[in-house]
């Protein structure tokens, strides 16, 4: 499979958010990656249901929701209102995951978890075959332009070999400081879904970044 990317509109310019949606529209992007931080499960506090209701709006590729909060289960069913494709929560913040992983599917959508860089990627042994995607941060959760955390690297090919011998069809995200220098590597290691925030929108031109990370071969 070639792999996909989802550009973080963490990085967009929210009061220009319709154009920076129409422009992944007409770009190589593959999703919309959409970050929701609540200021308890990390120090950030990004947005909510009004946002992704409008993102939801303009966007006509499927919206990757990767919440970052405590407690994800009050709020499963109000982001798949919302418009949410996938939904990943992260392994730190539930306690009965296999729970919030069925109500996730319940409702229609793709589940995944999220690791943060300290979490091994062992835990998942016994909650992968019933996982959609897994997302390994690849920084710690909260902020975007962060520094990569090279470990990374050694978690995705763990991960790669456990997806091999239990759930083959796993979609293996990778999620902070990815950008042209280090997509190669991190989709030989394993990932197929690489989130990329500040890269896309720090650049001079968004469209053209997302098509060198869609076909980094092509630079
Ligand atoms: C970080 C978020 C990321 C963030 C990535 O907590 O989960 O999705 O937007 O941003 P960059 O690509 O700038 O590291
Ligand atoms: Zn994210």
């Amino acid at each position: 499979m070639n792999h996909l990317i989802a550009p973080s509109i963490l990085a967009a310019d929210f009061a220009n958010l319709q154009r920076d949606l129409e422009m992944i529209n007409k770009s190589d992007a593959d999703w919309v990656h959409v970050d929701i931080m609540d200021g308890m499960f990390v120090p950030n506090i990004s947005f909510g249901f009004p946002v992704v209701n409008a993102a939801k709006k303009h966007a006509t590729k499927p919206l990757d929701v990767h919440l970052m909060i405590v407690d994800p289960d009050r709020y499963l069913k109000a982001f798949k209102d919302a418009g949410a494709a996938g939904i990943t929560v992260h392994y730190e913040a539930c306690p009965h995951l296999h729970r919030t992983i069925q109500a996730i599917k319940e409702l229609g959508c793709k589940a995944g978890v999220a690791l943060n860089p300290h979490t091994p990627v062992t835990l998942l042994q016994d909650i992968i075959a019933d996982l959609d995607l897994v997302l390994i941060m690849s920084v710690n959760p909260g902020f975007g332009g962060q520094k990569f955390i090279d470990n990374t690297y050694k978690k995705l090919k763990d991960l790669k070999e456990l997806s091999r011998q239990k759930n083959p069809g796993l979609f293996i995200e990778v999620d902070g400081g990815v950008d042209q220098h280090n997509i190669t590597k991190l989709v030989d290691a394993g990932a197929n879904v690489l989130v990329a925030g500040s890269s896309v929108f720090s650049s001079a031109d968004p469209a053209t970044t997302i098509a060198h990370l869609k076909y980094p071969e092509k630079l």
